[in-house]
């Protein structure tokens, strides 16, 4: 057991998600002793109050991690990501990074430490955190998965607009008080946007394709027949999802119940007879997943539905990557 006290660097400490890490940090006691915070030149100065006390933001530059960092999270955007991850893992920090830029990189390890946490001792000073959608379906996928073997999965999605960061919030704020829109291509107020990202050829959007490719590397089963439907809803924060599964074995209701109640950080909400299930205003500021509306899809041989809702900014973002850091650590101290 070594008592060595960690140095951290949260990049993009200024955004919803960065912020985020601060307060998820506060929570928690990990060891570390120094941390500095980045941002853009536009935030070159500010003040951030952490643990009580007042830090200046920090402009990222290449020379930023000469000074030796142990860990980075970055939250700031895939091109900043691109630019200055390397730059960091070579001067010997590991990074986590919440950006897409890495995550199919199949050198980068893709962690949900709940789901795959033995991929992180496999980094070269770079672990992705997936997407927001995919890491809470793949805790109640990988539990079910161990036991009745998945062959299909249709998603369909609907997605807070906090996942957009500052602007989405501010359009669904402002959308309600009949002011234009910034984010979005249409107004988010009363209304529900099939497209998140960018559309691709195949007529997918990006978030379609990065749930697809991302639950089929961190279920390591490259073949896994995947659809998605990703939405864009006018709720503020927390994701919820219809996921659909097929099983090549059959199952119970009861045990699948059993099975998901006994997952770590799965908390089921099954109890429709007094209208309980899972809502994002039960899962906001909670790091837990939350399912429920399990129930036979009878239109198929061993199929199943789950409704699946989390805090998209922390179990999807920010406390993923702690988490995958405080894994980090455990591995340093054992
Ligand atoms: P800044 O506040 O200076 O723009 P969000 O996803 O909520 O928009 O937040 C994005 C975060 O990424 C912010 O903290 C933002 O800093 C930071 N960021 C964006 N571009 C860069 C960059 N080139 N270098 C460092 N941080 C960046």
């Amino acid at each position: 057991m070594n008592n060595k006290n960690y140095k951290l660097a949260i990049v993009g400490a200024t955004g919803l998600v960065g912020r985020t890490a601060l307060k998820v940090l506060e929570e928690k006691n990990l060891p570390i002793s120094e941390y500095v915070f980045f941002a853009s030149s536009r935030s070159k100065g500010k003040e951030l109050t952490f643990q009580g006390k007042k830090y200046i933001v920090r402009e990222l530059t290449e020379d930023s991690f000469k000074e030796g960092f142990d860990f980075a999270i970055f939250s700031a955007g895939s091109e900043t990501a691109k630019k200055y991850a390397p730059i960091a893992a070579s001067c010997g920090c590991i990074v986590v990074d919440n950006s897409s830029a890495f995550r199919m990189d199949k050198d980068v390890p893709l962690v949900v430490p709940e789901v795959n946490p033995e991929e992180i001792l496999n980094n070269h000073g770079i672990i992705a955190n997936p997407n927001c959608s995919t890491i809470q379906a793949v805790l109640p996928l990988k539990a079910l998965d161990v036991k009745y073997d998945i062959k299909r999965i249709v998603y369909s999605t609907y997605q807070a607009v906090s996942g957009a960061g500052m602007k989405g919030i501010l359009d669904l704020e402002n959308g309600a008080k009949g002011e234009a829109m910034q984010k979005f291509p249409h107004p988010i107020y009363n209304n529900c946007l099939p497209h998140i990202d960018v559309f691709l050829d195949n007529g997918y959007t990006k978030e379609e394709e990065k749930m697809i490719n991302e639950t089929r590397k961190i279920l390591k089963k490259p073949d896994l027949k995947i659809t998605a439907t990703c939405v864009r809803v006018p709720v503020i924060n927390s994701h919820s999802e219809s996921i659909n599964l097929e099983f090549s074995k059959p199952f119970t209701v009861q045990e699948v119940k059993e099975t998901l109640q006994n997952y770590p950080n799965i908390i089921l909400l099954d109890d429709v007879q007094n209208n309980v299930y899972p809502l994002a205003t039960i899962a906001s500021g909670h790091d837990e997943v939350y399912v429920g509306r399990i129930r036979r899809d009878e239109s198929i041989e061993n199929g199943l539905n789950l409704w699946v809702v989390a805090d998209n900014v922390r179990k999807g973002a920010a406390s993923n990557a702690i988490q995958i850091v405080e894994e980090l650590i455990k591995s340093k101290t054992k």
